[in-house]
C-alpha cells in the first residue's frame, strides 16, 4: 500500500543548543530506530499536536543520522517548541524540495553568502565541502547578521576557518555600545570585495532576507557571475510541501517543489520575486 505523504514519523528532541536569544538548534531523533537522509538544501516539516506544522531547512550535518532544525522563535509553531524539553515529541514529514547542485557545481570556486538566519540551509553545505575537500575550489563565506548577538553558528566558526582555502569574512549592520566586535560593519555586500574566488570560475549561494538577497545577487552579476551559476533559497508560506496546494507559488514556479533553491535565472524576472 502507497505510504500518506500527509503522516509524519515520530521524533523525539534529543538536544536543545541555544544559538543566540531567539534561536535555537534542536535535534531529533526518529523512534522508528531510521535515520534522516538529505541532500543539503532540501527542507522539512515539523508537526506539533494543538500548534500545527511549519517548514524548516535541514540543518543537518551530512551524514548524521538524527535530523537538525536551527529555529527562530516567531510564531505559534516555534513558541510552543520552545517550551518543550529533551525527549518531548514532534512530527516530521520530509525531507523535500529541490536541494543545492553540490554534484554540479564540483570544480569550481564556491561563493556562499548569508545573512541571518539564512546561515541554516548552508550549514549542510559547508560540512559537505569540507568532506569532501578535494571536489571544490576555493570557499568564500560571507557571513552577516543585525547585530553580533543575532549570529548563529559561533561556536563553529574555528572549525570552519581551518578548513584548506577557506575564507570566512563576517559583518554586523550595527555594533551596540560596549559590545566588543573585530570584524566589519556594515550590510552584507559589503564584503563582496573580501572574495578570494576566481569569478571566471565561481558559483555563489545565497540565503538570507529577499532584500538582501535581492542586491547580492544583482552585485555578483554585475561582477561577472552569470545568473545561472547564481542560487539562491526563497522562502514562501508551505501548507502541504508536496505541489498539491498552491500555497508557495511565486509565479509558475512551487517553491516547495521547484526550489527552495532556484537559479537567480529561473527567478530574477518572475513577478513577487523578490518583495
Ligand atoms: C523552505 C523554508 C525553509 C525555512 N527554514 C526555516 C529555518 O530553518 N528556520 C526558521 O526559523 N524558519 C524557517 N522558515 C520559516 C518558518 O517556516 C516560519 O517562520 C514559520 O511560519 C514559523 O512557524 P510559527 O507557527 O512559529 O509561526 P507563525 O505563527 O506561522 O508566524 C510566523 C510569522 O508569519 C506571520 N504570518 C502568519 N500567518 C501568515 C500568512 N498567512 N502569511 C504571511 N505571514 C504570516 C506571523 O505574523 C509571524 O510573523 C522556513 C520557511 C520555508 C518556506
Ligand atoms: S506548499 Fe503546497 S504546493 Fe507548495
Amino acid at each position: 500500500m502507497r505510504k500518506n505523504p500527509y503522516v509524519p514519523r515520530l521524533a523525539k528532541i534529543v538536544e536543545i543548543r541555544e544559538e543566540n536569544y531567539n534561536t535555537k538548534t534542536f535535534t531529533f531523533r526518529f523512534l522508528d530506530g531510521d535515520g534522516f537522509k538529505f541532500t543539503p538544501g532540501e527542507f522539512n516539516l515539523v508537526t506539533i499536536c494543538g500548534a500545527g506544522e511549519s517548514t524548516f531547512t535541514v540543518a543537518s550535518k551530512p551524514g548524521m543520522k538524527d535530523l537538525q532544525n536551527t529555529i527562530r522563535k516567531v510564531g505559534k509553531l516555534t513558541e510552543t517548541l520552545f517550551n518543550m524539553n529533551i525527549g518531548d515529541k514532534v512530527g516530521i514529514r520530509g525531507p523535500y524540495g529541490k536541494p543545492w547542485p553540490l554534484r554540479e557545481i564540483e570544480g569550481k570556486d564556491i561563493v556562499i553568502v548569508a545573512g541571518g538566519i539564512g546561515l541554516a540551509p548552508l550549514r549542510p553545505v559547508i560540512y559537505y565541502i569540507a568532506m569532501n575537500r578535494d571536489r571544490y575550489g576555493h570557499v568564500d563565506l560571507l557571513y552577516g547578521a543585525r547585530t553580533p548577538k543575532d549570529m548563529i553558528y559561533t561556536s563553529e566558526m574555528d572549525e570552519w576557518r581551518r578548513v584548506k582555502d577557506f575564507n570566512l569574512q563576517l559583518t554586523v549592520d550595527y555594533v551596540p555600545p560596549n559590545v566588543e566586535w573585530t570584524h566589519k560593519v556594515g550590510v552584507v555586500t559589503v564584503l563582496l570585495k573580501e572574495i578570494e574566488a576566481d569569478l571566471r570560475n565561481t558559483v555563489a549561494l545565497i540565503c538570507g532576507p529577499e532584500i538582501m538577497m535581492k542586491f547580492t545577487a544583482y552585485q555578483l552579476h554585475k561582477m561577472g557571475i552569470s545568473d545561472g551559476d547564481i542560487y539562491l533559497s526563497m522562502e514562501r508560506r508551505m501548507r502541504c510541501g508536496i505541489g498539491k496546494c498552491g500555497h508557495c507559488q511565486i509565479g509558475p514556479k512551487f517553491v516547495c517543489m521547484d526550489g527552495p533553491t532556484f537559479s537567480y535565472k529561473e527567478v530574477r524576472l518572475l513577478p513577487d520575486a523578490f518583495e
